[in-house]
Protein backbone atom coordinates (compact mmCIF):
# COMPACT_ATOMS: atom_id res chain seq x y z
CA UNK A 1 0.00 0.00 0.00
CA UNK A 2 1.29 3.56 -0.61
CA UNK A 3 2.17 5.43 2.00
CA UNK A 4 2.40 9.54 0.88
CA UNK A 5 3.73 9.89 4.71
CA UNK A 6 6.71 7.50 4.40
CA UNK A 7 9.37 10.71 5.37
CA UNK A 8 10.63 9.70 1.62
CA UNK A 9 11.43 11.68 -1.26
CA UNK A 10 8.48 12.83 -3.22
CA UNK A 11 8.20 14.62 -6.18
CA UNK A 12 6.14 17.91 -6.58
CA UNK A 13 4.89 20.75 -9.02
CA UNK A 14 3.45 24.09 -8.69
CA UNK A 15 1.86 25.93 -10.78
CA UNK A 16 2.16 29.74 -10.79
CA UNK A 17 1.73 32.65 -12.90
CA UNK A 18 3.58 31.85 -16.64
CA UNK A 19 6.72 33.46 -17.06
CA UNK A 20 7.58 33.66 -13.80
CA UNK A 21 9.24 30.22 -13.59
CA UNK A 22 12.95 31.39 -12.60
CA UNK A 23 11.65 33.74 -9.71
CA UNK A 24 9.28 30.79 -8.06
CA UNK A 25 12.23 28.18 -8.52
CA UNK A 26 14.39 30.23 -6.24
CA UNK A 27 11.51 30.65 -4.01
CA UNK A 28 11.39 27.15 -3.87
CA UNK A 29 15.05 26.29 -3.27
CA UNK A 30 14.80 28.51 -0.20
CA UNK A 31 12.72 26.47 1.58
CA UNK A 32 14.49 23.38 0.73
CA UNK A 33 12.85 21.75 -2.43
CA UNK A 34 15.47 20.51 -5.44
CA UNK A 35 14.02 21.57 -8.63
CA UNK A 36 13.84 19.15 -11.47
CA UNK A 37 12.60 20.71 -14.30
CA UNK A 38 11.32 24.50 -15.20
CA UNK A 39 8.39 24.58 -17.44
CA UNK A 40 9.61 27.82 -18.98
CA UNK A 41 6.20 30.61 -20.00
CA UNK A 42 3.92 27.46 -18.71
CA UNK A 43 3.71 28.43 -15.68
CA UNK A 44 5.09 25.08 -14.08
CA UNK A 45 8.34 24.31 -11.76
CA UNK A 46 9.17 20.32 -11.17
CA UNK A 47 10.77 19.55 -7.64
CA UNK A 48 11.72 17.05 -5.12
CA UNK A 49 11.40 17.42 -0.92
CA UNK A 50 10.07 15.51 1.30
CA UNK A 51 6.15 16.05 2.65
CA UNK A 52 7.50 18.72 5.55
CA UNK A 53 7.72 21.47 2.31
CA UNK A 54 3.81 20.68 1.91
CA UNK A 55 2.60 23.10 4.88
CA UNK A 56 6.07 25.15 4.49
CA UNK A 57 4.97 26.22 0.86
CA UNK A 58 1.80 26.77 0.88
CA UNK A 59 1.86 29.04 4.21
CA UNK A 60 4.73 30.92 3.07
CA UNK A 61 5.19 30.71 -0.15
CA UNK A 62 4.53 34.47 -1.69
CA UNK A 63 5.20 33.32 -5.56
CA UNK A 64 3.17 29.75 -6.39
CA UNK A 65 -0.24 29.56 -6.49
CA UNK A 66 -0.61 25.79 -5.88
CA UNK A 67 1.53 22.86 -5.05
CA UNK A 68 0.62 19.53 -5.99
CA UNK A 69 2.21 15.70 -5.22
CA UNK A 70 2.93 14.67 -8.66
CA UNK A 71 1.44 11.11 -8.94
CA UNK A 72 1.98 10.93 -13.53
CA UNK A 73 2.90 13.17 -15.71
CA UNK A 74 2.53 11.45 -19.19
CA UNK A 75 1.19 11.48 -22.43
CA UNK A 76 -2.49 10.76 -23.93
CA UNK A 77 -4.35 10.77 -27.03
CA UNK A 78 -7.91 9.50 -25.77
CA UNK A 79 -10.16 10.21 -22.56
CA UNK A 80 -10.12 6.31 -22.89
CA UNK A 81 -5.80 6.78 -22.09
CA UNK A 82 -6.99 9.25 -19.28
CA UNK A 83 -9.16 6.89 -17.38
CA UNK A 84 -6.52 4.00 -18.20
CA UNK A 85 -3.75 5.95 -17.26
CA UNK A 86 -5.87 6.74 -14.18
CA UNK A 87 -6.76 3.77 -12.69
CA UNK A 88 -3.49 2.52 -12.74
CA UNK A 89 -2.43 5.11 -10.41
CA UNK A 90 -2.30 3.83 -6.45
CA UNK A 91 -4.65 5.60 -4.86
CA UNK A 92 -4.86 3.20 -1.33
CA UNK A 93 -3.20 5.93 0.64
CA UNK A 94 -6.70 7.22 0.88
CA UNK A 95 -8.27 6.02 4.14
CA UNK A 96 -11.64 4.16 3.15
CA UNK A 97 -13.86 6.95 4.97
CA UNK A 98 -12.09 10.12 3.35
CA UNK A 99 -14.13 11.13 -0.30
CA UNK A 100 -12.30 12.60 -3.32
CA UNK A 101 -12.52 14.39 -6.03
CA UNK A 102 -11.24 15.64 -9.21
CA UNK A 103 -10.60 19.46 -10.37
CA UNK A 104 -9.76 19.16 -14.10
CA UNK A 105 -8.68 21.87 -16.88
CA UNK A 106 -7.74 21.44 -20.66
CA UNK A 107 -5.87 23.52 -23.01
CA UNK A 108 -5.65 22.50 -27.09
CA UNK A 109 -7.76 20.96 -28.93
CA UNK A 110 -9.40 18.26 -28.25
CA UNK A 111 -13.00 16.16 -29.14
CA UNK A 112 -14.19 16.04 -25.31
CA UNK A 113 -14.19 18.80 -22.44
CA UNK A 114 -13.08 19.51 -18.86
CA UNK A 115 -16.18 17.77 -17.54
CA UNK A 116 -15.00 14.79 -19.50
CA UNK A 117 -12.04 14.39 -18.36
CA UNK A 118 -13.14 14.55 -14.60
CA UNK A 119 -15.84 12.05 -15.23
CA UNK A 120 -13.72 9.38 -16.56
CA UNK A 121 -10.41 10.27 -13.97
CA UNK A 122 -13.09 10.32 -11.54
CA UNK A 123 -14.18 6.44 -12.52
CA UNK A 124 -10.37 5.88 -12.33
CA UNK A 125 -10.09 6.10 -9.28
CA UNK A 126 -12.91 4.74 -8.13
CA UNK A 127 -12.01 1.26 -10.10
CA UNK A 128 -8.53 1.70 -8.86
CA UNK A 129 -9.64 1.68 -5.31
CA UNK A 130 -12.26 -0.96 -5.88
CA UNK A 131 -9.74 -3.35 -7.62
CA UNK A 132 -6.24 -2.20 -4.60
CA UNK A 133 -8.47 -2.23 -1.29
CA UNK A 134 -12.42 -3.74 -2.50
CA UNK A 135 -14.00 -0.64 -1.33
CA UNK A 136 -15.79 2.00 -3.45
CA UNK A 137 -14.68 5.77 -2.47
CA UNK A 138 -17.14 8.46 -2.04
CA UNK A 139 -17.39 11.46 -4.27
CA UNK A 140 -18.32 14.73 -2.76
CA UNK A 141 -17.57 17.40 -4.84
CA UNK A 142 -17.94 20.32 -2.93
CA UNK A 143 -16.16 19.31 0.58
CA UNK A 144 -14.03 16.84 -0.64
CA UNK A 145 -11.06 15.59 1.92
CA UNK A 146 -8.99 15.11 -1.27
CA UNK A 147 -8.85 16.97 -4.56
CA UNK A 148 -6.62 14.92 -7.47
CA UNK A 149 -6.12 17.17 -10.02
CA UNK A 150 -6.20 16.26 -13.52
CA UNK A 151 -4.65 18.58 -16.17
CA UNK A 152 -4.63 18.29 -19.60
CA UNK A 153 -2.15 20.31 -21.49
CA UNK A 154 -2.46 19.77 -25.25
CA UNK A 155 -1.53 15.79 -25.15
CA UNK A 156 0.23 16.12 -21.65
CA UNK A 157 -1.17 14.27 -18.75
CA UNK A 158 -0.16 15.72 -15.04
CA UNK A 159 -2.07 14.06 -12.19
CA UNK A 160 -2.01 15.24 -8.47
CA UNK A 161 -2.68 15.29 -5.26
CA UNK A 162 -3.68 19.22 -4.71
CA UNK A 163 -2.37 20.03 -1.72
CA UNK A 164 -3.32 23.37 -1.74
CA UNK A 165 -6.69 22.94 -1.87
CA UNK A 166 -9.79 24.80 -3.33
CA UNK A 167 -8.51 28.22 -2.84
CA UNK A 168 -5.45 29.34 -4.51
CA UNK A 169 -2.67 30.47 -2.71
CA UNK A 170 -2.49 33.98 -4.25
CA UNK A 171 -5.67 34.88 -2.93
CA UNK A 172 -5.27 36.61 0.43
CA UNK A 173 -7.46 37.03 3.02
CA UNK A 174 -6.68 40.88 3.17
CA UNK A 175 -8.51 41.83 0.41
CA UNK A 176 -11.43 43.91 1.60
CA UNK A 177 -11.42 46.52 -1.46
CA UNK A 178 -11.87 45.55 -4.44
CA UNK A 179 -9.96 47.16 -7.11
CA UNK A 180 -11.40 46.79 -10.63
CA UNK A 181 -8.03 46.12 -11.99
CA UNK A 182 -5.94 44.16 -9.11
CA UNK A 183 -2.30 43.07 -9.39
CA UNK A 184 -2.33 38.86 -8.81
CA UNK A 185 -0.33 39.10 -5.27
CA UNK A 186 2.49 36.37 -6.69
CA UNK A 187 2.96 38.72 -9.03
CA UNK A 188 3.58 41.77 -7.23
CA UNK A 189 5.86 39.26 -4.79
CA UNK A 190 7.59 38.19 -7.95
CA UNK A 191 8.30 41.78 -9.35
CA UNK A 192 9.46 43.14 -5.17
CA UNK A 193 11.64 39.66 -5.67
CA UNK A 194 13.19 41.14 -9.39
CA UNK A 195 13.66 44.59 -8.39
CA UNK A 196 16.20 43.36 -5.41
CA UNK A 197 14.68 45.67 -2.91
CA UNK A 198 16.15 45.16 0.55
CA UNK A 199 13.93 46.51 3.75
CA UNK A 200 16.81 49.14 4.74
CA UNK A 201 15.53 50.75 1.54
CA UNK A 202 12.69 53.47 0.62
CA UNK A 203 10.04 51.22 -2.00
CA UNK A 204 7.71 53.31 -3.80
CA UNK A 205 4.54 52.26 -5.68
CA UNK A 206 2.79 55.68 -7.36
CA UNK A 207 -0.05 54.54 -8.65
CA UNK A 208 -0.81 51.77 -6.10
CA UNK A 209 -4.71 51.06 -7.00
CA UNK A 210 -5.60 48.95 -3.49
CA UNK A 211 -2.32 48.39 -2.41
CA UNK A 212 -0.98 44.78 -3.07
CA UNK A 213 2.25 46.06 -4.07
CA UNK A 214 2.91 47.70 -1.08
CA UNK A 215 1.15 45.56 0.83
CA UNK A 216 3.14 42.50 -0.01
CA UNK A 217 6.38 44.32 0.62
CA UNK A 218 5.26 44.73 4.02
CA UNK A 219 4.23 41.75 4.73
CA UNK A 220 7.83 40.52 3.39
CA UNK A 221 9.84 42.40 5.96
CA UNK A 222 7.35 41.94 9.13
CA UNK A 223 7.79 38.34 8.04
CA UNK A 224 3.66 38.06 7.92
CA UNK A 225 2.94 34.55 6.18
CA UNK A 226 0.74 35.31 3.07
CA UNK A 227 -1.05 31.41 4.20
CA UNK A 228 -1.90 33.41 7.64
CA UNK A 229 -5.65 33.24 7.90
CA UNK A 230 -5.86 30.45 5.97
CA UNK A 231 -7.88 27.54 6.26
CA UNK A 232 -5.89 24.89 6.70
CA UNK A 233 -8.21 21.95 7.67
CA UNK A 234 -8.08 20.95 3.98
CA UNK A 235 -4.70 19.34 4.49
CA UNK A 236 -4.78 17.66 7.70
CA UNK A 237 -5.35 14.57 5.82
CA UNK A 238 -1.76 15.06 5.35
CA UNK A 239 -1.03 14.62 9.15
CA UNK A 240 1.53 17.81 9.10
CA UNK A 241 1.61 20.98 11.17
CA UNK A 242 2.12 24.54 10.14
CA UNK A 243 5.88 25.82 10.16
CA UNK A 244 6.17 28.07 12.71
CA UNK A 245 6.79 31.80 11.91
CA UNK A 246 7.54 35.02 14.14
CA UNK A 247 6.23 38.08 12.88
CA UNK A 248 8.93 40.62 13.08
CA UNK A 249 8.07 44.18 14.12
CA UNK A 250 10.88 45.33 11.43
CA UNK A 251 9.76 48.38 9.64
CA UNK A 252 11.06 49.94 6.14
CA UNK A 253 9.74 53.38 4.47
CA UNK A 254 7.05 52.07 2.04
CA UNK A 255 4.66 54.33 0.44
CA UNK A 256 1.86 53.93 -1.60
CA UNK A 257 0.09 56.91 -3.40
CA UNK A 258 -2.68 56.45 -6.11
CA UNK A 259 -4.76 59.18 -8.28
CA UNK A 260 -7.81 58.24 -6.74
CA UNK A 261 -8.79 59.02 -3.26
CA UNK A 262 -11.38 55.87 -3.29
CA UNK A 263 -8.44 53.51 -4.19
CA UNK A 264 -5.81 55.56 -1.61
CA UNK A 265 -9.13 54.79 1.08
CA UNK A 266 -9.58 51.13 -0.11
CA UNK A 267 -5.90 50.50 0.08
CA UNK A 268 -5.70 51.29 3.67
CA UNK A 269 -8.35 49.03 4.48
CA UNK A 270 -6.54 46.54 2.77
CA UNK A 271 -3.59 47.26 4.52
CA UNK A 272 -5.44 47.57 7.69
CA UNK A 273 -6.64 43.62 6.96
CA UNK A 274 -2.89 42.61 6.03
CA UNK A 275 -1.95 43.81 9.63
CA UNK A 276 0.56 46.25 8.09
CA UNK A 277 -1.28 49.73 8.26
CA UNK A 278 1.46 50.48 10.16
CA UNK A 279 4.11 50.13 7.96
CA UNK A 280 3.00 51.61 4.86
CA UNK A 281 2.31 55.45 4.18
CA UNK A 282 -0.47 55.67 1.55
CA UNK A 283 -1.15 59.02 0.19
CA UNK A 284 -3.45 60.43 -2.92
CA UNK A 285 -1.46 62.13 -5.49
CA UNK A 286 -1.29 62.00 -8.91
CA UNK A 287 2.14 60.59 -10.76
CA UNK A 288 2.72 64.55 -12.34
CA UNK A 289 2.91 65.56 -8.81
CA UNK A 290 5.28 63.53 -7.18
CA UNK A 291 7.73 65.89 -5.73
CA UNK A 292 9.37 66.24 -2.70
CA UNK A 293 9.68 62.34 -2.22
CA UNK A 294 12.77 60.09 -2.57
CA UNK A 295 12.57 56.75 -2.97
CA UNK A 296 15.38 54.10 -3.94
CA UNK A 297 12.96 51.08 -5.67
CA UNK A 298 9.80 51.84 -7.53
CA UNK A 299 7.62 49.22 -8.02
CA UNK A 300 4.34 49.21 -10.05
CA UNK A 301 1.69 48.43 -12.05
CA UNK A 302 0.21 51.21 -14.29
CA UNK A 303 -2.26 51.32 -16.40
CA UNK A 304 -3.27 49.37 -19.23
CA UNK A 305 -6.08 51.48 -20.79
CA UNK A 306 -7.73 48.33 -21.30
CA UNK A 307 -9.82 47.65 -18.69
CA UNK A 308 -9.94 51.49 -17.28
CA UNK A 309 -8.94 54.40 -18.22
CA UNK A 310 -8.17 55.64 -22.10
CA UNK A 311 -5.89 53.74 -24.55
CA UNK A 312 -4.63 57.06 -25.98
CA UNK A 313 -3.73 58.83 -22.88
CA UNK A 314 -1.17 55.75 -22.14
CA UNK A 315 1.86 57.01 -23.91
CA UNK A 316 1.06 60.48 -22.18
CA UNK A 317 1.17 58.82 -18.31
CA UNK A 318 4.29 56.53 -18.98
CA UNK A 319 6.48 59.51 -20.32
CA UNK A 320 5.23 61.43 -17.26
CA UNK A 321 5.83 58.12 -15.01
CA UNK A 322 9.54 58.03 -16.45
CA UNK A 323 9.84 61.61 -16.19
CA UNK A 324 8.78 62.22 -12.67
CA UNK A 325 10.82 58.44 -11.54
CA UNK A 326 14.02 60.60 -12.65
CA UNK A 327 13.34 63.05 -9.69
CA UNK A 328 11.74 60.45 -7.54
CA UNK A 329 14.41 57.48 -7.42
CA UNK A 330 17.84 58.60 -5.47
CA UNK A 331 21.67 56.62 -5.55
CA UNK A 332 21.43 53.54 -7.17
CA UNK A 333 17.98 52.90 -7.87
CA UNK A 334 15.80 50.53 -9.82
CA UNK A 335 12.10 51.19 -11.42
CA UNK A 336 10.16 47.55 -11.60
CA UNK A 337 7.08 47.72 -13.58
CA UNK A 338 4.85 45.25 -15.91
CA UNK A 339 2.96 46.48 -18.73
CA UNK A 340 1.83 44.84 -22.49
CA UNK A 341 3.50 47.74 -24.22
CA UNK A 342 7.01 46.72 -24.26
CA UNK A 343 8.46 48.68 -26.81
CA UNK A 344 6.70 51.85 -25.61
CA UNK A 345 8.76 51.19 -21.95
CA UNK A 346 12.49 50.37 -24.53
CA UNK A 347 11.82 53.91 -26.37
CA UNK A 348 10.93 55.37 -23.08
CA UNK A 349 14.29 53.92 -21.29
CA UNK A 350 16.54 55.16 -24.09
CA UNK A 351 14.81 58.39 -23.73
CA UNK A 352 15.54 58.93 -20.40
CA UNK A 353 18.36 56.78 -20.03
CA UNK A 354 17.52 53.76 -18.29
CA UNK A 355 19.09 50.67 -18.76
CA UNK A 356 17.57 47.59 -18.68
CA UNK A 357 18.10 45.04 -16.48
CA UNK A 358 15.66 42.31 -17.09
CA UNK A 359 12.84 41.49 -18.87
CA UNK A 360 10.63 38.94 -18.00
CA UNK A 361 7.22 37.89 -20.14
CA UNK A 362 4.34 37.13 -18.02
CA UNK A 363 1.06 35.94 -19.37
CA UNK A 364 -1.23 38.02 -17.24
CA UNK A 365 -4.65 36.59 -17.48
CA UNK A 366 -5.36 36.68 -21.12
CA UNK A 367 -2.63 39.52 -21.82
CA UNK A 368 1.11 38.74 -22.84
CA UNK A 369 2.53 41.51 -20.68
CA UNK A 370 6.35 42.50 -19.58
CA UNK A 371 8.23 42.77 -16.13
CA UNK A 372 10.99 44.81 -16.63
CA UNK A 373 13.95 46.05 -14.65
CA UNK A 374 15.03 49.72 -15.23
CA UNK A 375 18.10 51.00 -13.79
CA UNK A 376 18.26 54.97 -13.35
C1 LIG B 1 -3.53 48.71 -12.78
S1 LIG B 1 -4.03 49.77 -11.53
C2 LIG B 1 -3.03 49.30 -10.16
C3 LIG B 1 -3.64 48.16 -9.40
C4 LIG B 1 -2.88 47.80 -8.17
N1 LIG B 1 -1.59 47.24 -8.47
C5 LIG B 1 -3.69 46.84 -7.32
O1 LIG B 1 -3.27 45.70 -7.12
O2 LIG B 1 -4.77 47.21 -6.89
C6 LIG B 1 -3.36 51.30 -11.99
C7 LIG B 1 -3.64 52.42 -11.00
O3 LIG B 1 -3.04 53.62 -11.51
C8 LIG B 1 -3.83 54.69 -11.05
N2 LIG B 1 -3.54 55.89 -11.86
C9 LIG B 1 -3.95 56.15 -13.13
N3 LIG B 1 -3.49 57.36 -13.52
C10 LIG B 1 -2.76 57.85 -12.49
C11 LIG B 1 -2.03 59.05 -12.28
N4 LIG B 1 -1.96 59.98 -13.22
N5 LIG B 1 -1.40 59.20 -11.11
C12 LIG B 1 -1.47 58.26 -10.12
N6 LIG B 1 -2.17 57.14 -10.26
C13 LIG B 1 -2.80 56.91 -11.42
C14 LIG B 1 -5.24 54.18 -11.18
O4 LIG B 1 -6.12 54.91 -10.32
C15 LIG B 1 -5.11 52.72 -10.80
O5 LIG B 1 -5.46 52.52 -9.46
Amino acid sequence: MMDILDGETKVFYATLPMGLERVSAREIEGFGGRIRELREGKGRVFFEGRMDLVPILNNLSRTLERVMLLLCNTHVSSLDDVYRVVKSLDFSFINPDQSFAIRSSRTGTHDFTSIDISREAGQGVIDSYLKDRKIRLKVDLDDPDIIIRVDLIQDELFVGIDTTGDRALHKRWYRVYNHPAPLNPSIACSMIYLSGWKKEKTLLDPMCGSGTIPIESAMMIRNIPPGKNRDFSYFEFLGRILPEFRESGDSSIILGSDKFRKHVEGAKENAKEAGVLDTVRFFQMDVEELKGIEAEYIVTNPPYGLRIGRKGRIKELYEILFERSMDVLTGDSILTLITPYGDLIRDLSIAFGFQIKEEMKVRYGDLDTTIFKLKA
